[in-house]
């Protein structure tokens, strides 16, 4: 798969996306999480954020990840990790399990993102949030998550473009290995990337 490609890691480190970890911290400043909140990290990889979010917050986080290979090399370096395979169409949680569910660069992947969507929302407790980054095509004037998270019953409470991340992203590719290589744009379009925060009402 892509996003398992050396040439893309050896860029992007433990946290496969653009921006890293500053992204995830701007989305948990906006939400008020208690302490020992429970978080699950939908699409983990090696469970970068799912670490960052235990030590630093001390949050009750896990994640689930569809790469055998991608769980298996963060459970090489941190074995306690909560990190399991599954898949973000069939979370492995009980309904209304969750305060907070985190989706970073994942959706535009999938081949069923509404069934994601429908998934988060069965496992979120209400008032529980969503946080999300992803690609975007910045050239349509309606944004297709926008929607899809209406439908859902989800309440909108923060959009940010983060394009500059991406583009960023995408230098430091072509620096390192003189193509994108690794760098599976979803988005048609100008691609653009997102930060999104939504409420479960
Ligand atoms: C671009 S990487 C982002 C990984 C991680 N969220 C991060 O930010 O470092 C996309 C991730 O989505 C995972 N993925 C793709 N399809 C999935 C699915 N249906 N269910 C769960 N994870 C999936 C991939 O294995 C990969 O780890």
């Amino acid at each position: 798969m892509e996003y398992e490609a050396t040439a893309l890691r050896a860029v992007t480190g433990t946290t496969i996306r653009p921006g890293g970890l500053s992204l995830t911290d701007r989305a948990i400043e906006f939400c008020p999480f208690a302490d020992g909140a429970e978080l699950l990290d939908v699409g983990c990889g090696v469970g970068a954020s799912v670490e960052h979010l235990r030590s630093r917050y001390g949050f009750d986080a896990k994640g689930i990840d569809i790469s055998p290979k991608l769980i298996a090399e963060g459970l090489l370096t941190n074995p306690a990790l909560p990190i399991f395979e599954g898949m973000a169409e069939a979370l492995p949680c009980p309904d209304d399990s969750q305060d907070g569910i985190l989706c970073e660069c994942v959706l535009s992947l999938l081949t069923e993102p509404l069934q994601a969507l429908a998934e988060f929302r069965r496992a979120l407790r209400s008032g529980g949030y969503l946080m999300m980054s992803d690609m975007y095509n910045r050239d349509s004037l309606t944004r297709q998550i926008e929607t899809w998270l209406f439908e859902n019953g989800f309440t909108l409470l923060l959009w940010e473009d983060h394009s500059c991340l991406l583009r960023e992203l995408a230098a430091r590719l072509i620096l390192a290995n003189g193509s994108l290589e690794g760098l599976c744009c979803t988005a048609t379009g100008t691609p653009g990337y997102f930060l999104l925060v939504a409420r479960k009402e």
